[in-house]
């Protein structure tokens, strides 16, 4: 897979790929992300890429100009399946979400800043836009390396046996079940029992159990379309 960020801040993704699972990833060159500086596509000498509001307003606007040259060069390139702009206002990223766009060979994410971005890049350019939560970030940078992190750790071979997608929350509409390691006491705080009786069957109960006391107690919304609530 590989993931083009269009942004303002591209000093915000340094070091994103560097560690841990992404790492893994780049390195067995299953998901590349390439970070495009919006300020090379400015319409001027003085790197313009926003400008005042029609009709007056605080807040700079990110212009149509530098969006629609950085997306048409990233295009002329390969095809993508989707343009995503980052935004406050778009469809709520869901596990479900980032499952279907791990599907995906290209993507672009598109982060807006300041105002956001002339309305006819959403209108003209963008082929799905999504929000990571409803509070307003100082830009779309922090909620596109969410995305990208959601995504990349679900494509196959990224992940080991013991980091296995499958396990996770909301995988199955369910919250994951409590995990424990050594020691199993602790300040005589111990483990429960079947967690070190070996009997692999009763533990797959007992998680199963958790998981559905867990989900009522923390996201009950989780199962109303489970067929799991009584
Ligand atoms: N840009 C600013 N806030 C955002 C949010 N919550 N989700 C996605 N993009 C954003």
């Amino acid at each position: 897979m590989r993931i083009d960020i269009i942004t303002c801040v591209p000093a915000m993704f340094s070091g994103l790929m560097d560690q841990s699972i992404l790492k893994r990833a780049d390195d067995k060159g299953l998901a590349q992300i390439h970070v495009h500086n919006l300020r090379d596509y400015a319409i001027n000498k003085q790197n313009q890429i926003d400008d005042y509001a029609f009709g007056g307003g605080a807040g700079m606007v990110l212009m149509i100009e530098p969006i629609d040259k950085c997306i048409t060069q990233l295009r002329s390139e390969r095809s993508y399946d989707e343009v995503i702009y980052m935004s406050p206002d778009g469809e709520l990223l869901s596990q479900g979400i980032s499952n279907e766009l791990s599907l995906s060979k290209n993507l672009i994410l598109l982060c807006g800043h300041y105002k956001g971005v002339d309305e006819r890049v959403r209108e003209h350019l963008v082929t799905r836009e999504v929000s990571i939560g409803d509070y307003v970030l100082t830009g779309g940078e922090l909620a596109a390396a969410v995305l990208a992190d959601s995504v990349i750790r679900l494509l196959p071979g990224v992940m080991n046996d013991e980091t296995s997608a499958l396990t996770d929350s909301f995988q199955d509409d369910l919250i994951a079940p409590p995990v424990y390691t050594r020691p199993a006491e602790y300040k005589e705080w111990k483990v429960p029992e079947v967690l070190t009786s070996g009997h692999q069957a009763k533990i797959e109960e007992w998680r199963f159990d958790q998981q559905v006391a867990r989900t009522k107690a923390k996201r009950p919304d989780l199962l109303r379309d489970s067929g799991l609530k009584d």
